[in-house]
């Protein structure tokens, strides 16, 4: 008897000092692995008389389930520590300031087009994107644009070697083609926004063989001019952070819009070197828009007579130089940290219409 609490005495207290899971691991082995200690006492139960075990019985299995539930709870002790003592080397402490320098800014085409998308997300469009190299297909001959036509003429393209399959690509010289890709993978209603990179053979102040466009395309069964001017009043209204634009309508020609149309955006340039949208006596062409010709509709699977629809597209560099008063837009592309430094954005201001585009 004295045994068997001696023996449970020094258990107890070498489970209470075990202080990783291995020594506590070797412990249980010690006392109830296969040869243990508890485990040999209880063979002894075997060889006793009937008497002897009624006594000793309990004696031993009670020392048996103390040391294991002492082991278990050992256990769930040792991985709270564990757990507590990791908990305090991953400490954040969200109190601490910004580091007051941040390193490297926005790039301000990274701005804007975080900026239009803020703005046409709000008005309920999604966001649509497709790749630099594009089919000819589909920068060209499902807009509306068959190869030999004159209108291929009004882009520098960027060709690329043809394939041996006999298709060929080209660097998008437009982000139009992504209008095709919408409208071949989704069912009206449509409404989505395609900002990105689009290449022409061209370099010089105000055009860079690479640049940024957006495209917008809305089809439905009952879309119209209206709304489009609409939807353009509203995009320049919050993306030039004024409280009134106004928008003249030229008529002008793309294959792939019927009719098509021209906007500019009324503006006072009566400052030298300032820009100001809403007023004055100015106008600055902002984009090309009109009707989705029911040709490429009927290329793109879409049914034109059911359905009818606008797109609208513009360069969005053009946009960053307008708002942001940047005049050349060569640099936007050399990698200049000086430049970076002056027009780039704080990484911080996320730009959203509740909480401000540009501040
Ligand atoms: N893709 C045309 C361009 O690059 C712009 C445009 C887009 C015109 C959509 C009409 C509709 O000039």
């Amino acid at each position: 008897m004295s045994d068997i609490s001696a023996l449970e005495r020094d258990l107890l207290a070498s489970i209470g000092s075990a202080n990783d899971e291995a020594a506590l691991e070797a412990i249980r082995v010690s006392a109830l692995g296969k040869k243990g200690s508890v485990s040999e006492l209880l063979k002894t139960l075997g060889g006793m008389s009937p008497d002897e075990r009624k006594t000793q019985g309990p004696v031993i299995n009670a020392l048996r389930d103390k040391v294991a539930s002492a082991i278990s709870d050992k256990k769930i002790a040792l991985a709270d520590a564990a757990l507590d003592a990791r908990l305090a080397t991953e400490r954040v402490d969200v109190t601490l300031p910004i580091r007051p320098e941040p390193q490297g800014t926005i790039h301000p085409v990274s701005q804007v087009l975080d900026e239009v998308t803020a703005i046409f997300g709000d008005l309920g469009f999604a966001i649509a994107e497709g790749p630099d190299i594009e089919f000819d297909d589909y920068n060209f001959t499902k807009l509306n644009i068959p190869p030999d036509h004159p209108a291929r003429q009004m882009h520098d393209t960027f060709y690329m070697a043809k394939q041996k399959d006999g298709s060929s690509h080209v660097l998008r010289t437009h982000t139009s083609p992504v209008q095709v890709r919408t409208m071949l993978s989704q069912k009206p209603p449509i409404r989505i926004i395609s900002p990105g990179r689009t290449y022409r053979v061209d370099s010089d102040a105000t055009h860079s063989p690479m640049f940024h466009q957006y495209e917008g395309l809305v089809v439905d069964e009952g879309s119209t001019l209206a709304n489009l001017k609409w939807v353009l009043e509203e995009f320049y209204k919050a993306f030039f952070e004024v409280d009134s634009v106004e928008l003249r309508a030229r008529p002008s020609f793309f294959p792939f819009t019927e009719p098509s149309v021209e906007w500019d955006l009324r503006c006072d340039r009566s400052v030298p070197g300032k820009i100001t949208f809403g007023t004055g006596n100015d106008w600055l062409e902002l984009a090309g828009s009109g009707m989705v010709n029911p040709r490429v509709l009927d290329m793109c699977g879409i049914d034109s007579k059911k359905y009818q629809g606008f797109a609208f597209g513009g360069g969005l560099d053009r946009l960053a130089m307008l708002k942001y008063g940047i005049p050349d837009i060569r640099p936007f592309f050399e990698s200049d940290l000086r430049w970076l430094r002056h027009y780039g954005f704080s990484a911080f201001d996320l730009p959203t219409l509740d909480g401000g585009l540009s501040r």
